[in-house]
């Protein structure tokens, strides 16, 4: 019987004999929202049908009743009576019952996606962004544990959107798992056909790092935001002049958003983040990511030109519009630094964004209720919007737009936000400004790591490696990449006491590909002479050469082909045979369904000369693969990388751009 099993027996068993009992569904979960009600009858038959592949047909009855109630309530089957009954997180590596390593490191990574303190609605199996699902239901789940507990090192695990197709015979350098999420044929790529054939079952929304089991928490969220923060002063403040008593204005303390006042602590400036949601905006103060809480407009400039007048590092959240904050800041002459928005503009019309003079509970009855007066009311907000930021901006202020769609809703409610040739906007994106130039062109991008013993001891010992590695490299590094060496460097000495770890042991930092190989080699080193356990080694999505996202990571790829996915296929296929341990594509991911196609890697350390070879040979490609396609869009910066890596690495030949002269091209006439 389930119960009466260790955790081992339940892992090994996959799918149980016995049919286990239906479950009440827990109290304190924090369920998925309920899903667009979209398949016909037909249809829906055909999503019950396609679910009950997974179990003996004497099961077919009760669970088909079942599976068409789950169907009807939450638009969705998620199976929840198959959810295991042991506590779901990442154990040490040593606790999976596996026949190779490497099977039991991807068992702690898929764990620690799905243990609740780190997922956003562990019982629907979605960790992140709403729609970042790991598997589709409980059963792929169980399946997908029982293969890889058989798993041999020359076998393969294919995964189609959450389900195991099977194991397959490979070979030892082969990834142990293939991951692929929502891959559709271009054509069907429409948010609807997300809702559609993720109903059905048939596909799935891996988000980024939620379906290839890669997520780490808010460390890496506040790593990036940090990063971004720190680079948008040193763009507006001259030499010598300190973040200290400047001000970040920006919005939101959700998931990604809530980042975003702790970030701007260790940046070093005031940051003042609006946020609608009391309770939202409670949380994070409770939880110690944002300093102080105020709900009165009064207090709040009161406190921001005392803040200013101080010269203090301090963050400060607003219960309320952030509309309010720009329009009474600007009355008040209360002087910007840096302004964005994290709002959730990319689900406009359902909750992502509030309109100003309508209070909370009103705008959830309207969304309900009245959904065009609704969008109306978001529509003048955004115009009001635009409008207060562009005033400040007259003044100064430098806004960028968060990768939320800020620029593009307010664009399309007729806000001003267009530049004067009417197809750019007015402002940058975070990317195009800041992550792109100064980090991904260079190879710096979010390089990450988990200690597979579970022991923070380890996680200590591999920040001390990873500083020093990172201090000799810096010894000898060009100017242009001093600056951020040293951001990296700051970071993971203060990473420990910043307390940033939510679940699995895991740090992240930005390191270029001669950074990450180095780190990868001397964490192999620390294993192989005992010093520390296996190390799984990974990435956001979010980097250098992973994504294809035309107005986010490649938003700055100006040759026309940021509307191509062909860079991100290529680090895919380019890593799998190059050593990863399991490798991931997913259409969808931050910016939505049919907008990116995003892949990722894990790789596992164990100390081996094979770890060895294969951490060379495949982060090498990994971070230069997108250099060089930066390099090819002219990007300066990309160019300078990839001409300093081909120096390094003899047998690296990349096709470099010849920049034409703009006035032979003005000259031409069509
Ligand atoms: N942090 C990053 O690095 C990053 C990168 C790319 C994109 N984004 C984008 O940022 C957005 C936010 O992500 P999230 O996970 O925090 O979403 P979320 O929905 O959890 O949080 C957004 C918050 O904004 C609040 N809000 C909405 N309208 C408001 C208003 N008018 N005034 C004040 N507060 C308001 C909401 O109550 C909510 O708490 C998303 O669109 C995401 O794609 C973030």
């Amino acid at each position: 019987m389930e119960t009466a099993m260790n955790f081992q027996e339940q892992i090994k068993q996959g799918i149980p004999s016995v049919l286990p009992q239906a479950k009440a569904y827990p109290a304190d979960a924090n369920r998925a929202p309920k899903r667009k009600d979209i398949l016909s009858v037909d249809e829906k038959q055909l999503a019950v049908r396609n679910a009950l592949r997974y179990f003996p047909k004497e099961w077919h009855q009760e669970l088909a009743v079942e599976f068409a109630k789950e169907l009807k309530d939450f638009g969705r089957i998620y199976m929840y009576r198959f959810k295991p009954s042991y506590h779901m997180q990442a154990r040490s590596i040593s606790d999976y019952p596996a026949k190779c390593q490497q099977a039991a490191a991807i068992m702690l990574m898929v764990e620690n996606n799905l243990d609740p303190a780190v997922a956003q609605h562990p019982e629907e199996l979605i960790t992140y962004g709403g729609n970042g699902a790991v598997f589709q239901n409980w059963a792929q789940y169980l399946l997908a544990m029982k293969y890889l507990s058989e798993m041999e090192s020359d076998q393969t695990l294919h995964l189609y959107s959450g389900h195991p197709m099977g194991l397959f015979p490979s070979s030892e350098d082969a990834p142990r798992v293939v991951v692929t999420n929502g891959m559709m044929i271009p054509n069907y790529s429409q948010p609807d056909d997300w809702e559609k054939f993720n109903a059905l079952g048939v596909t799935q929304y891996g988000q980024m790092t939620a379906g290839s089991f890669m997520y780490i928490g808010p460390q890496g969220i506040v790593h990036g935001t940090t990063i971004t923060v720190m680079n948008a002063f040193r763009k507006v403040l001259s030499k010598g002049e300190k973040p200290q008593g400047k001000i970040f204005l920006t919005a939101g303390l959700g998931g990604m958003s809530g980042a975003q006042p702790k970030a701007g602590n260790i940046a070093n400036c005031v940051t003042v983040c609006a946020e609608v949601n009391a309770n939202a905006a409670t949380k994070r103060h409770q939880q110690g990511w944002v300093d102080e809480l105020i709900d009165n407009m009064d207090e709040l400039v009161a406190r921001v030109k005392a803040a200013q007048a101080n010269e203090e590092v301090v963050s400060i959240a607003y219960i309320g519009n952030i509309v309010d904050v720009w329009e009474s800041f600007y009355e008040q002459e209360i002087f910007i630094h840096l302004g964005s928005d994290q709002t959730s503009l990319h689900n406009p019309w359902s909750g992502g964004y509030y309109p100003v003079d309508i209070s909370y509970e009103e705008s959830n009855r309207l969304i309900r209720e009245e959904p065009e007066v609704f969008k109306t009311k978001v529509q003048e907000t955004l115009v009001r919007h635009a409008e207060a930021v562009n005033k400040h901006t007259a003044r100064g202020t430098y806004f960028f737009d968060y990768g939320n769609a800020f620029l593009l809703e307010a664009s399309r409610a007729g806000g001003d936000v267009m530049a004067e040739n009417g197809i750019d906007f007015k402002y940058p994106s975070y990317v195009q400004d800041i992550l792109g130039p100064m980090c991904f062109d260079y190879g710096f991008g979010p390089f990450r790591w988990v200690c597979a013993s579970g022991h923070s001891e380890d996680l200590d010992k591999t920040d001390a490696i990873a500083a020093s590695v990172l201090k000799k490299i810096m010894a000898d590094s060009p100017e242009e990449i001093q600056q951020q060496m040293q951001d990296n460097i700051t970071w993971i000495e203060d990473a420990k006491q910043n307390k940033l770890v939510v679940g699995s042991q895991a740090r992240i930092l930005y390191a270029d590909a001669q950074g990450r190989m180095e780190i990868a080699k001397a964490f192999n080193d620390a294993i192989e002479a005992g010093e520390i356990g296996p190390v799984v080694l990974g990435r956001d999505h979010h980097d250098v050469s992973g994504t294809d996202s035309p107005f986010r990571e490649t938003s700055n790829i100006y040759d026309g082909s940021r509307f191509t996915a062909d860079m991100a296929i290529h680090n895919v296929i380019g890593d799998s045979f190059r050593g990863a341990t399991w490798v991931s594509i997913h259409n969808g991911g931050g910016v939505g369904w049919g907008e990116v196609v995003n892949g990722g890697f894990g790789m596992l350390l164990d100390g081996s000369d094979a770890a060895e070879r294969r951490l060379k040979s495949m982060l090498l490609f990994d971070v230069n693969n997108g250099i060089a396609r930066r390099s090819w869009a002219r990007n300066e910066e990309a160019n300078f990388a990839i001409k300093r890596e081909m120096a390094r690495t003899p047998k690296l030949k990349v096709t470099l751009a010849n920049v034409v002269e703009d006035d032979i091209l003005t000259k031409l006439s069509f």
